[in-house]
């Protein structure tokens, strides 16, 4: 399937399923060496992080938990914009070293969310894995520290990240056909 129509667009496959899963072997083994004999928390990003969430844990060999929080819009009482909550939090995370899972860090607004209630929470230290970066679109000062593919500015789906809530279970990547 190297095309993919959803809803009204048309996707080219980019990054192939098998490409991917070498790809999150690599980064899984980077983060068992470093953080060797350490007790992490993974805190993946639902929902678009469900899935590489899953295929990087489970090739994770330390002494590690996984939790996850939403970034849940609602609409501001007063102003016209729609304001982002994060939900979910339901481990103690105090003096832990997380890991950040996203599936993709375009601008760097989200990450920065999530970076600013960590600190709130006092936690020992936290570092960030994304499956994708688009780095011309990145405007923050956060190091992503694992990477697992660099992309162009343009609009992807798949392997988790979605169209208005749709391909998000495709097993590779795509790219909008412009
Ligand atoms: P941010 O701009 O770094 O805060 O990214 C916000 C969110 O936008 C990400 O977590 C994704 O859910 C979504 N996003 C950004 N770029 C894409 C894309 O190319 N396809 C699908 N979702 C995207
Ligand atoms: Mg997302």
């Amino acid at each position: 399937m190297r095309e993919t129509v959803i809803l009204d667009k048309k996707f080219r496959e980019m990054i192939p399923g098998n490409v991917i899963s070498k790809r999150i072997d690599e980064m899984a083994e980077s983060i068992n060496r470093d953080f060797k004999n350490s007790d992490v928390v993974f805190l993946g990003i639902l929902n678009g992080a469900f899935l590489f969430a899953a295929e990087l844990f489970k090739r994770i060999d330390l002494k590690a938990q996984i939790s996850f929080v939403k970034l849940a819009s609602y609409e501001g009482t007063r102003t016209s914009g729609s304001i982002k909550e994060l939900i979910g939090w339901n481990e103690d995370i105090k003096n832990k070293t997380v890991i950040i899972i996203e599936d993709i860090v375009d601008t760097g607004y989200t990450l920065e969310r999530i970076a600013g209630e960590l600190r709130i929470r006092k936690v020992a230290g936290f570092k960030v894995a994304t499956l994708l970066f688009k780095p011309d679109s990145y405007k923050k000062k956060i190091p992503i520290d694992y990477i697992g593919f660099e992309i162009p500015n343009d609009f992807v789906v798949g392997f988790g990240l979605d169209y208005d809530g749709y391909g998000r279970n495709l097993p590779s990547v795509y790219t909008l056909i412009q």
